[in-house]
């Protein structure tokens, strides 16, 4: 696998190398949703690259982007398990030279659910994902169903703004106890790991919003919002500080 820092030297490299190109935008940590999202990537391109970035935009709580977790060493060794052919490690200054002052903005399905509640939340998310398109130069790019709010604005984008890229959602993978993977769920302690999975169970049984959000309460998460919306039911909701999301087909 061969690793790029520099922002210039891929670009160089690409040029050259004009193959399909599939690529998996992440902030590292991963898990086995983000094992399937190369998996995907790897039988519909001839190469795969991934990136690592922690993206200081798109957290609006300094504390949560503190507590983000970081383990470079065992990302790079499950990458080049899956023999991904690059893998894209760009700095802070590289990636924000201009400081942020040059954002993308989706003032409609970027303002609610996990928009209104983590106010640039996706201002930041599409901010990069459209920097990384336009250094990486993907043919297509995977995301994961789970951030479904997230995968319909980047399609959004991708689609206003004539983005030469195919933006493809993959399902979400669970844990054994119907759990979404998440890099947030190494976070839970085991008392509230054995809780969270109440989540999905009560999100997806077919209990009115109001039973639903009073069940979770009663279990102990701090319920942010449980909202239907384009025929989906999103939730997100806090266990013990760490912030959870899911959404289930209606
Ligand atoms: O889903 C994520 O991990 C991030 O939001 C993304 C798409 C990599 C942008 O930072």
């Amino acid at each position: 696998m061969k690793i790029f820092e520099n922002i210039n030297e891929w670009k160089k490299f690409r040029k050259e190398h004009p193959s399909s190109m599939g690529f998996v935008p992440t902030m590292g940590a991963l898990h086995d949703g983000h094992l399937s999202l190369i998996k995907h990537a790897r039988r519909e391109n001839e190469k795969v690259i991934v990136s690592i970035f922690v993206n200081p935009t798109q957290f609006n709580d300094p504390c949560d982007l503190d507590n983000y977790p970081v383990d470079l060493d065992r990302d790079i060794a499950s990458l080049k398990e899956l023999e991904v052919d690059y893998l894209f490690l760009p700095t802070k200054k590289s990636i924000y030279p201009e400081d942020y002052n040059c954002k993308v903005i989706e003032n409609n399905l970027g303002r609610i659910l996990c928009g209104k509640t983590r106010t640039g939340h996706f201002d930041g998310v599409l901010t990069v994902v459209m920097k990384l398109f336009n250094i990486v130069g993907p043919s297509r790019a995977y995301f994961g169903e789970k951030d479904y709010q997230q995968l319909s604005l980047i399609k959004k984008m991708a689609a206003n703004f004539f983005m030469d890229v195919e933006v493809i959602g993959c399902p979400i993978i669970r844990e054994a106890d119907g759990l979404a993977m998440s890099s947030r769920n190494v976070l839970l302690d085991k008392k509230h790991r054995c809780l969270a999975p109440w989540f999905y169970k009560i999100l997806k049984n077919t209990e009115s919003i109001d039973l639903k959000k009073r069940k979770l309460e009663e279990i102990g998460f701090k319920v942010d919002y449980l909202e239907k919306h384009d025929s989906r039911l999103y939730g997100a909701v806090f266990l013990n500080e760490v912030r959870l999301i899911d959404n289930v087909k209606l």
